[in-house]
């Protein structure tokens, strides 16, 4: 598969830097196609755990080149930092390129990610206040800098310019914050980052297609998810970019016949940080042993995730959005201890069922679950290594899955670290 696609098929944190490092093995390239540090991508390697955000998920691998793609918006300190981390963990950060054409956030960004949520009172988002929206807002608005204008500080000092007059009336005249200098700005992001990125800074493009046509395999990292998606998500719940496979093209220079897997991941139930609908929701004592057992606060932000039962209805959604070829579930672990398990498998509202979300918001906000109750297994399931070790009830759950959501499952997760999955036959 010379170009596989790995994308969240519900709202995030199902595991993406797990499966991309283990996908990663059998690739060249690792390429981050749309989001920025609002991603926690954890992987757990021997022990050892690794928290990414803007860095792609094979870099652990020293034959992957890790690749941040167009579709990407970068803080270049960040960056910095995660790259500093990195190499103090004895990781070789030296292969990385950053698409010139990825976009920089700004420190008004994320000021202004920050005053909106504040603004927006009781409608806040739940951003991860790093800024995203802001960037990309500006880009779609054209007045966004770009990593490559870091390697032009005439260009760079111009554009910085142009979108600071705005920025500054907004901060100053709106939300009664102290303007920023343009001057402060250039000096740390022409001085102190440019410096030390510039070499890594190129054409991202011609690189992926390079790799392709020398037949190397390539994987592209979504970061968030299906439902966080700007055009197909639970809008406005959302983030500011497309996650979906079709983002993986635009934001990567792949065109559309060059994807030749698309690899959905899920969790054994579901999870979201941050507002908006959720229908299988769990309060109470299921929904706090869910976050107990599988940990569920946030990578990045520490926010404690919101949890609920499988919801087939989404996913049979995400196969569709993104032409899955196949689905792999994570964390079947965390359901160990449980009598019995649900599973979503269509939605009622006014009497109408569903078996695709309904696509007007106000019904999605008012639909009811109408779950499959299946046996649990109650079997710590963290030490198999083969998919005939688990118990039937385990592996009559996912073949439940598969058979509802109809896409085939080749990969299920029993624990976080590396080795700790099986592969159904
Ligand atoms: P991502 O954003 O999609 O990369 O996911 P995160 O890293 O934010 O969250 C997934 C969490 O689940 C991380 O802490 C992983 O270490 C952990 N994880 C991944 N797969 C499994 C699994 O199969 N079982 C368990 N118990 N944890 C897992
Ligand atoms: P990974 O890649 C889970 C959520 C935020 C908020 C909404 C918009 O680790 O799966 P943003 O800061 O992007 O403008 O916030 O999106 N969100 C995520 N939730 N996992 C993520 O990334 C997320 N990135 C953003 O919580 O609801
Ligand atoms: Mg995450």
């Amino acid at each position: 598969m010379p170009a596989t696609v790995v994308v969240g098929t519900q709202w995030g944190d199902e595991g993406k830097g797990k499966l991309t490092d283990l996908l990663a093995r059998d690739m060249d390239m690792v390429v981050r196609y749309q989001g920025g540090h609002n991603a926690g991508h954890r992987i757990v390697v021997d022990g050892e755990a690794f928290a990414l955000q803007l860095v792609p998920s094979g870099v652990l691998y020293p034959h992957i080149t890790p690749v941040i793609g167009n579709g990407v918006v970068v803080d270049p300190a960040v960056l910095l930092a995660e790259l500093d981390a990195l190499s103090a963990k004895g990781v070789d950060v030296s292969r990385l390129l950053v698409s010139g054409n990825a976009h920089l956030i700004m420190p008004y960004h994320q000021e202004l990610d920050r005053l909106n949520e504040r603004f927006l009172g009781k409608n806040a988002l739940g951003t991860t206040k790093r800024g995203i929206g802001p960037a990309y807002a500006d880009k779609a608005w054209r007045v966004g800098l770009r990593v490559q204008d870091l390697l032009d500080p005439k260009i760079f000092r111009q554009k910085l310019d142009v979108a600071l007059a705005e920025k500054n009336l907004l901060l100053s005249k709106v939300y009664n914050r102290p303007a920023l200098k343009a001057a402060d700005i250039a000096a740390r992001y022409l001085d102190e980052y440019a410096p030390r990125l510039a070499s890594m800074i190129g054409d991202s493009v011609g690189t992926v297609h390079e790799t392709l046509a020398n037949g190397g395999r390539l994987l592209l990292e979504g970061a968030q998810a299906t439902f966080l998606d700007l055009d197909h998500g639970t809008y406005p719940f959302v983030t500011s970019s497309n996650p979906v496979a079709g983002g993986a093209c635009t934001g990567s220079g792949l065109g559309p016949r060059d994807l030749t897997g698309i690899v959905g991941i899920a969790k054994a139930y579901i999870t979201r940080v941050g507002a908006g609908p959720f229908p299988t929701e769990l309060h109470g004592e299921i929904g706090d042993l869910l976050v107990d057992r599988g940990h569920e606060y946030g990578t990045n932000t520490g926010r404690r995730r919101r949890v609920g039962w499988f919801d087939a209805v989404m996913a049979r959604q995400a196969a569709r959005l993104n032409s899955l070829t196949e689905i792999a579930i994570t964390k079947l672990d965390v359901l160990d201890t449980f009598d019995e398990v649900k599973v979503c498998v269509a939605y009622e509202a006014d009497g109408v069922r569903y078996a695709h979300p309904p696509y007007h918001q106000s019904v999605l906000h008012e639909v009811t679950p109408v779950y499959e109750t299946l046996p649990g297994w109650r079997t710590d399931l963290s030490a198999f290594t083969t998919y005939d070790q688990l118990p039937s009830a385990a592996k009559d759950y996912v073949a439940f899955l598969e058979q509802t959501i109809g896409v085939r499952i080749s990969v299920v997760g029993v624990g976080p670290g590396r080795e700790q999955f099986v592969r159904p036959a």
